[in-house]
């Protein structure tokens, strides 16, 4: 809900020039049209962080972040969209209008922040609360876990004391409507009893953004009972879907990778032993929100969970929601004990490193699972196996890539390379999925090789025109903002032609019209696709045939695909856009 005009968030917009904002944060080094840096949103130790002042927008081509000045602040400080336009009004001393802000938008940032507040203070309490005398039962607990006085401190443990009203006439006290107590996820109301504690008796962890400020808690019984965790509710502050615990720590952590386990007393086990790169979902299933997250971060997780069934479903299900966003994953065995907290325990510090170092591949241990629903003794079951693995192999688009698992997975599994190739060769023809690697000749360099070519073709097509609009008018008359077939490709395509039609091209104001902070990123991506180092105009000419070519053969066959009996207009274009490409290929197309 925009709480400001267009116009205003666009004035506030160019009124920050981009490479001065990120220059703040960010060093910065002018390479050629752009300046390069390393990405403040994922580890790394070359620079693939891009940013243009002509377009004024920022990506990533390794974590694939991206966006304009606005966006880099929401990312960078985890700010909301209203947050960061107030920072860059202010930066550049525009006077936001404060009638502009509706009342209903002002109350719900006013809520936000209260909310906080009371997680901030009950935090405090809880912390409190367990180095008192009435905390002794907590402390013990700790203590007994084996976490020393200064773990409890890094992650502001506490303890929620057995009354249960306690923390409610605290909050009472301190000013705290009860209306709001009850967003807050740590009061509960009933018509009898009125407000009381959500948390009572437990050991308390509070879970923190990476921004360190306290979303919710998760509380822990001493001993058994049930609940074993009783985690907040979600609020406005906090949702599940998109928090991981201990990433505020692991977020500033030197390692390259991070360690991805299941429970609160695991990522405060690894971190004491010197893992300082071990977060943890909270009591919820690994999402594609979770893994977004960590995108920023870091390209490579290692799942460390249990070793139960439970652990292995975990995995099963974390492996392709990771590698979906760009992520590889590997498996970190904890067998025969349940849990890193308990390995360490067991084994200490050493031991793990080295189970990190012999950590899983994610396809092997996926093998590994499916291996148990078969009896390899059996040849009819031994064959259906095989079958099955071959029916795997084919999840890999590219043939290097298939190849490479076809040897590891004979060798693993004693079946003969050729054999297990012929096999895949011929699930592959079976189901018709077996694609062939596809580079285009002119050696347009396609980094991201999970992304597939009609869209690397709709996003070339989109930055060469930010970069060159005089091409604007040489592709006219074959090309429009129907033939982007997908979504958000199509929408950006449509505004970049209207801008054009207007007289300028803007592709940073694009940005701001999408709420989305993953459309943000995905836009930036488009209006900064990686070009080669195109030196001569004929290989120009020639990269920009081919994606044209790419480009328009797919948008006629999505749109003769797609197309409404009864749509004669779409079917006219349709007709008359075929012969034009007739035209077009026999052509010397260019100049
Ligand atoms: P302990 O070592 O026994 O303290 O627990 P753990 O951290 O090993 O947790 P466990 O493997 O039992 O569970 C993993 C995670 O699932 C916990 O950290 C919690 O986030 C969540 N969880 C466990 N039990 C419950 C429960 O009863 N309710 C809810 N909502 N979440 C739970
Ligand atoms: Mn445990």
């Amino acid at each position: 809900m925009p709480y400001y005009s267009d116009d205003l968030i666009e004035e506030v917009r160019s009124a920050n020039d981009i490479v001065d904002v990120v220059s703040d944060y960010v060093r910065l080094q002018k390479k050629g049209n752009t300046y390069l840096g390393l990405c403040p949103f994922h580890n790394e130790k070359t620079p693939s962080f891009s940013v243009s002042r002509n377009k004024q927008i920022y990506h990533c081509f390794g974590c694939g972040a991206g966006g304009n000045v606005i966006t880099f602040l929401m990312q960078y400080d985890n700010d909301t969209f209203q947050e960061a336009l107030e920072t860059l009004a202010q930066r550049a001393g525009i006077e936001l209008p404060k009638q502009e802000v509706s009342a209903r938008a002002k109350q719900e940032a006013d809520k936000r922040a209260q909310i906080l507040e009371i997680n901030k203070a009950s935090a405090k309490y809880f912390y409190v609360q367990l180095r008192r005398e009435q905390g002794k039962k907590g402390m013990d607990y700790f203590v007994k876990r084996g976490l020393t006085q200064d773990i409890l401190k890094k992650f502001g443990l506490g303890y929620s004391n057995k009354y249960s009203d306690d923390l409610y006439q605290y909050l009472r006290k301190q000013g705290y409507e009860d209306n709001l107590l009850k967003d807050s996820g740590v009061v509960a109301f009933d018509e009898k009893r009125g407000g009381y504690d959500k948390f009572w008796n437990r050991v308390m962890f509070p879970i923190m953004d990476v921004n360190n400020r306290v979303i919710g808690f998760g509380g822990r019984v001493m001993g058994d009972g049930e609940p074993k965790y009783l985690n907040s509710p979600e609020t406005m502050v906090f949702d599940k879907s998109r928090s991981l615990y201990g990433l505020n720590l692991a977020k500033s952590s030197r390692k390259t990778y991070i360690l991805l386990c299941e429970g609160y007393m695991d990522v405060i086990a690894l971190h004491q032993a010197g893992f300082d790169n071990a977060v943890a979902s909270l009591g919820t299933a690994f999402t594609p929100g979770h893994a977004n997250l960590l995108k920023r971060y870091t390209k490579e997780v290692y799942c460390t969970f249990d070793s139960d069934g439970a652990g292995i479903k975990a995995a099963l299900r974390a492996i392709p929601i990771l590698k979906e966003a760009g992520i590889t994953a590997k498996i970190v065995k904890m067998a025969p004990y349940k849990d890193p907290d308990e390995f360490i325990k067991a084994e200490g510090a050493e031991a793990y490193e080295k189970r990190i170092a012999q950590a899983q591949n994610s396809f092997m241990f996926e093998i590994e699972v499916l291996e148990k629903d078969y009896d390899l003794k059996d040849p009819e079951s031994k064959t259906a196996f095989h079958n099955a693995v071959a029916r795997k192999i084919l999840e890999f688009e590219e043939e290097l890539e298939r190849e490479n698992y076809i040897e590891a997975v004979a060798e693993r599994y004693h079946i003969g390379f050729e054999n297990l190739r012929k096999l895949v060769m011929h699930q592959g023809t079976r189901i018709g999925i077996a694609r062939e690697a596809r580079t285009l000749k002119s050696g347009i360099q396609e980094k991201r090789k999970k992304e597939d070519g009609i869209k690397q073709s709709q996003k070339l097509m989109l930055t060469w025109l930010i970069e060159e609009p005089s091409l604007f008018e040489q592709i006219e008359s074959y090309l429009g903002p129907e033939d982007f077939t997908d979504g958000l490709y199509r929408q950006a395509a449509e505004m970049l032609f209207s801008q054009y039609r207007a007289g300028k091209l803007n592709p940073a104001g694009i940005i701001s019209m999408f709420a989305d902070e993953e459309q943000q990123r995905e836009i930036a991506g488009l209006f900064h696709a990686r070009l080669k180092e195109i030196t001569t105009p004929a290989e120009k000419e020639k990269a920009l045939r081919e994606t044209m070519i790419r480009l328009k053969e797919n948008s006629i066959s999505y749109r003769s695909r797609h197309l409404e009996p009864t749509d004669l207009e779409g079917l006219q274009k349709l007709v008359a856009d075929k012969k034009n490409m007739q035209k077009f290929y026999r052509m010397e197309w260019g100049r």
